[in-house]
C-alpha cells in the first residue's frame, strides 16, 4: 500500500490508509491507546483498540519520537471529540497494523509534543536537532521560508538579477575588526562580511542585482539580535537619482513580503499571536530629527550621533504612536558611522544613507554609494585605507559606473520581529554565537 501524507488522510474517510512518521505523543486512556503521529504535513490522532492484538502490543511499547508506519481506517470523529487545533482534527485513524522503523537510542530530554517548550535558550539550542521537531518551532521556519521566497520573487519580478558571490575573500569589506581570518592554502583570507563589493560589481554588469547569502561577522557581542553567521538579503541598483529611490524599492519589497507571510502563514502567525503590520507609508526621519525627538519626548540624550538599541526602540515607539507605523526609516547618518564607500551628502556633513527599524530593531541598512573613481580613492585615504589593497574593487570604477545604491536586509531579524521572538537565535536553525560553534 502507498503511503498517504497525514494532511491528505481526511480525504479517505471509511478507507484503509498507510501513514508513516514520528510518534508525537502516546496517551493511554483505560484500554485505549492513542498515538498522535506527525509527518512533514501535520499531526493526526490514531487509536489502537485491544482487539487488534499485534498492533496493540506494538503500541504499548511506543515512545515519543519512535518512527513508525501504521495502517488503519480513517474515521470521522464525533462532534464533541473534534480537535479544532489540528488540521486533521475532525478525523482519526483506527490502526490495525504498526511497524516500528526506527527507535531513539535514548529517552528524549525534552517533551517536544508540548505547544510551548518552556526551556532555557541554551537547552533549546543544545538539543537543536530534537527541539526543532516541535510544531511551534517549526512554524518559525515556515515563516522564514516564506520571507526568503517572497523576497526572491519580488526582486526577480522587479528586474533584479539573482547573483551568488564568493564568501571567501581577500579583503575585509565593511571595515572594522569584525572579520574572521581563515587560512587559505599558503596565505590568509577572510570570510565575507557582506557581498558589498561584488554586488556593486554586479551593477556594472546587470544594473540591478540581489543576493540571498551567508554573511559572517566576528562581533564579540552576546546580544539578542546578533549572530556571527546570518543570511543577508542584499540588493544593489543602478541609475538612481538619490537614495530615496533605494528606500522606495526597499519599502515595496517589505510590503510584498508582509503580504506574502500574512497570506501563506496564517496558522503559524496565530501560534505566536503575531500580527503582520498593515501597509502604510513608512515615515522617513533624519537622524538629527530623531535625536531631537528622543530628547524632547523621552528625555534621552544621545552622544556623538551614535544611536543605541534603546533609542531605536524609543523612536519606533514614537513612530507607532505618532504615525501608526511599525517601521521607521532613519536617514542622513554621519560619515563616521558609515563605511568608506558611502556617498556623502552635498554639504559633506552627513551621508546619503538610511537604516530601517522594525518594532525597535534595525533590520536594514542602505544608501547611495560613491561611484566616481577619484572620489572613492580619496574616501579610502580619509578612512586610513590603502587604495593599493583594493585594486580589484577599484577596477569596477575604473571601467565606469552609474550612480547606484542598495541595502543589506537581515532575514533572521525580520522573522524575530514578526513573531516577537526574544532572541534572534530562535530564528536560526543552527545558530553561531561567540560561545556556540555546535550543534
Ligand atoms: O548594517 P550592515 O552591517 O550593513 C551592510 O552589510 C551593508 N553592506 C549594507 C548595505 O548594502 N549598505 O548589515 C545589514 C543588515 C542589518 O541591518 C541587520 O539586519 C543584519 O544585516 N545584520 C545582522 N543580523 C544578525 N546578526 C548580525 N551580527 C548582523 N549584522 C548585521
Amino acid at each position: 500500500m502507498k503511503r498517504t501524507r497525514i494532511i491528505d488522510a481526511p480525504k479517505f474517510v471509511g478507507k484503509q490508509v498507510k501513514i508513516a512518521g514520528w510518534v508525537n505523543i502516546r496517551r493511554d486512556h483505560g484500554k485505549l491507546i492513542f498515538i498522535d503521529l506527525r509527518d512533514a504535513t501535520g499531526i493526526i490522532q490514531t487509536v489502537i483498540l485491544p482487539n487488534h492484538d499485534e498492533a496493540y502490543e506494538a503500541a504499548k511499547g511506543l515512545r515519543s519520537e519512535y518512527i513508525i508506519e501504521m495502517e488503519g481506517i480513517v474515521k470521522k470523529r464525533p462532534g464533541e471529540s473534534k480537535n479544532e487545533k489540528m488540521s486533521t482534527g475532525d478525523v482519526e485513524i483506527e490502526a490495525d497494523v504498526i511497524k516500528v522503523i526506527s527507535k531513539p537510542e535514548v529517552e528524549s530530554p525534552v517533551d517536544i509534543s508540548e505547544e510551548n517548550l518552556n526551556i532555557h535558550l541554551s537547552t533549546l539550542l543544545d538539543y537543536r536537532s530534537l527541539t526543532l521537531r516541535n510544531e511551534k518551532i517549526k512554524a518559525i521556519f515556515r515563516v522564514y521560508g516564506d520571507v526568503l521566497k517572497s523576497f526572491g520573487d519580488i526582486m526577480r519580478d522587479s528586474g533584479f538579477q539573482e547573483i551568488k558571490t564568493p564568501k571567501i575573500v581577500n579583503a575585509a569589506t565593511e571595515g572594522g575588526a569584525n572579520f574572521f581570518k581563515i587560512k587559505y592554502f599558503d596565505r590568509d583570507a577572510y570570510l565575507a562580511q557582506s557581498p558589498q563589493f561584488y554586488k556593486q560589481a554586479g551593477v556594472g554588469i546587470f544594473e540591478r542585482v540581489f543576493e540571498i547569502g551567508s554573511v559572517f561577522r566576528a562581533e564579540p557581542h552576546y546580544t539578542t539580535r546578533h549572530v556571527n553567521e546570518y543570511i543577508g538579503m542584499d540588493a544593489e541598483m543602478g541609475f538612481i537619482d538619490n537614495f530615496s529611490d533605494v528606500m522606495d524599492a526597499l519599502e515595496s519589497v517589505i510590503w510584498h513580503m508582509m503580504k506574502s507571510v500574512e497570506n501563506n502563514c496564517k496558522q503559524d502567525l496565530l501560534r505566536y499571536g503575531a500580527e503582520v503590520p498593515k501597509k502604510k507609508a513608512i515615515p522617513r526621519i533624519k537622524l538629527s530629527e530623531a535625536l531631537e525627538i528622543l530628547k524632547k519626548e523621552y528625555g534621552k540624550e544621545v552622544e556623538n550621533e551614535d544611536i543605541d538599541p534603546e533609542s531605536e526602540r524609543l523612536i519606533c515607539q514614537w513612530a507607532k504612536e505618532k504615525h501608526g507605523s511599525d517601521f521607521v526609516f532613519l536617514t542622513h547618518y554621519p560619515g563616521h558611522s558609515r563605511p568608506f564607500y558611502t556617498m556623502p551628502s552635498a554639504d559633506g556633513k552627513y551621508t546619503e544613507t538610511f537604516d530601517l527599524i522594525f518594532r525597535g530593531i534595525e533590520i536594514a541598512t542602505g544608501g547611495q554609494r560613491i561611484h566616481n573613481y577619484e572620489q572613492l580613492v580619496a574616501s579610502m585615504k580619509k578612512f586610513g585605507l590603502k587604495p593599493e589593497t583594493f585594486k580589484d574593487y577599484l577596477d569596477i570604477f575604473r571601467w565606469g559606473m552609474p550612480p547606484h545604491g542598495g541595502w543589506g536586509l537581515g532575514s533572521e531579524r525580520i522573522v524575530q520581529q514578526l513573531l516577537g521572538l526574544k532572541s534572534i537565535k530562535e530564528a536560526v536553525l543552527f545558530p553561531r554565537d561567540v560561545k556556540r560553534l555546535n550543534p
